[in-house]
């Protein structure tokens, strides 16, 4: 068995070898924080976030999509408090000069702190527990006063004057604030009323300090985030039904509700009414999947100020005059992932005492819904078996056909990429035109008529 502490290392050796995520610009040495998804790292990532998009906005009729630009007004991040107060506390080891975050070494002997708080704050508990700090690279105990470091990543967009660093513009450090400065257009475009939602999927950037643990924490990355505007006095109600359709969203993708846990924060952002984390146990331990927050009416507010601009609300039942409130969902993608290729992850013995790994997806999930091998290459069963794959296609599921290598090692491939079903085209089909279908976890083999095969798969994906 492989210790819990190698875990993760399997895992993401097993995501390169069979090509789900890959680190990026690696023939240049590698491009620390950044990951590429290969081939079924892809098809992971679209399914979660079509099945997001179908949970959030396509089976609800109080939500709309959005699909704003990366690149914004740069006043909209000093708006938001970005500018001012998005950082992390930064600190370095004396010994070997690994930047580290100040609160992760916290974290790790069992003293709450977290990157919101003040220089002077973090410091202070850094101090008291000094004696029992050690960098996680070389063991050594001394570290400097912590820094807050700016997480915005800055651009020269449309800056020609040579000195861009004193106006620059941002990569968006969230997805929601191009929700929040399309509310107005949104209210004035749609049929929409308070309760509503706006949905965006897109990219985000963040200049993260601490480089670790695979797609969990990347420099560039994919939120999916979902902002719904209430009144002030429906926001607590909202917030608890958002919260319920959230946690429901997991299970719902075969997740096992004892590898989830709610989190609620203790330190509240000043204008936060109540905020609560969904954390998974990943290999590496319990930690933030997504956050679910009651914002009150902040958002808005700021945008208001900053833009002139009124983004207030006249309620056409009440007729009375408020700012919106907002309660927000917001996950990453590649840390969604993660959490289900965990969940996925097993291993399994082998009759000679050996073990291998496989991927046990969720059908919904698994990257290939359905392998078609035909037994041998010869006597007409490769042209059979790629008839069927062709058919098998129009069912708009992902299919692979594979032909090479033995049987065996065929069917331990499509394990090892969580492929749910592999059908088999052997002699017998073209006597009695029927194939084997065998079933992954199960191992089960059925045997039906060639021409039923799609309808079968169309059938057990519903
Ligand atoms: N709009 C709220 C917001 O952005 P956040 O807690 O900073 O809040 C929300 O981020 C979610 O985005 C996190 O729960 C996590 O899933 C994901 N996320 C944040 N930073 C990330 C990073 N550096 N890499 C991968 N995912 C990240």
């Amino acid at each position: 068995m492989i210790p819990q502490e190698q875990k993760m290392e399997a895992l993401v050796s097993l995501c390169k070898r069979r090509g789900f995520i890959f680190p990026s610009s690696e023939i240049y040495g590698g491009f620390a924080a950044v990951y590429d998804y290969g081939p079924y790292g892809v098809e992971l990532i679209n399914t979660l976030k079509r099945e997001w998009w179908r949970a959030m906005v396509q089976r609800r009729s109080d939500v709309v999509g959005l699909d704003s630009a990366i690149f914004m007004h740069p006043k909209i991040w000093e708006a938001s408090g970005h500018v001012a107060g998005f950082s992390d506390p930064l600190t370095e080891c004396k010994t070997c000069h690994a930047r580290l975050r100040a609160d992760h070494l916290l974290e790790e002997i069992g003293v709450e702190a977290d990157e919101k708080m003040d220089e002077a704050s973090i410091n202070e508990l850094l101090e008291a527990s000094k004696d029992r700090l050690r960098c996680p690279k070389c063991g050594q105990r001394e570290f400097t006063p912590v820094k807050k470091f700016n997480l915005l990543v800055q651009s020269n967009l449309g800056n020609f004057t040579g000195d861009w660093t004193k106006e620059p513009v941002y990569l968006r450090g969230e997805t929601c604030q191009g929700i929040y400065v399309n509310y107005k257009n949104i209210l004035d475009s749609m049929r929409v009323k308070v309760p509503f939602g706006i949905a965006q999927i897109g990219k985000a950037f963040r200049n993260e300090i601490t480089a670790r643990q695979f797609v969990f924490r990347t420099r560039e990355f994919e939120q999916m985030e979902m902002q719904y505007f209430t009144s002030p006095a429906q926001e607590m109600e909202e917030y608890e039904r958002l919260r319920a359709a959230r946690w429901q969203f997991y299970l719902d993708l075969g997740m096992n509700p004892g590898h989830i846990r709610w989190h609620e924060h203790e330190r509240l952002v000043f204008y936060a009414k109540r905020a609560f984390d969904i954390e998974y146990e990943y290999p590496f331990g319990w930690k933030e999947l997504e956050g679910v927050h009651a914002r009150g009416d902040y958002d808005l507010t700021q945008h208001a100020k900053f833009s002139g601009q009124a983004l207030n609300y006249l309620d056409p039942y009440t007729q009375e005059r408020y700012v919106p409130h907002i309660v927000e969902s917001s996950v990453g993608v590649g840390r969604m992932a993660l959490a289900f290729l965990s969940e996925a992850f097993a291993e399994e013995e082998l009759a000679d005492g050996e073990s291998r790994m496989v991927l046990r997806f969720h059908p919904r999930l698994a990257p290939i819904k359905m392998a078609v091998m035909p037994l041998q290459k010869k006597d007409g069963l490769s042209e059979l078996a790629e008839t069927l794959a062709t058919n098998l296609r129009r069912t708009n599921f992902m299919i692979e056909y594979d032909e090479g290598g033995s049987i065996g090692k065929r069917y331990r491939r499509q394990d090892e990429i969580g492929t749910p079903w592999c059908v088999t085209v052997d002699y017998q089909t073209k006597e009695d035109g029927t194939v084997t279908i065998r079933e992954r976890d199960a191992m089960t083999q059925t045997r039906i008529a060639l021409q039923d095969v799609p309808a079968w798969l169309q059938e057990h994906m519903n």
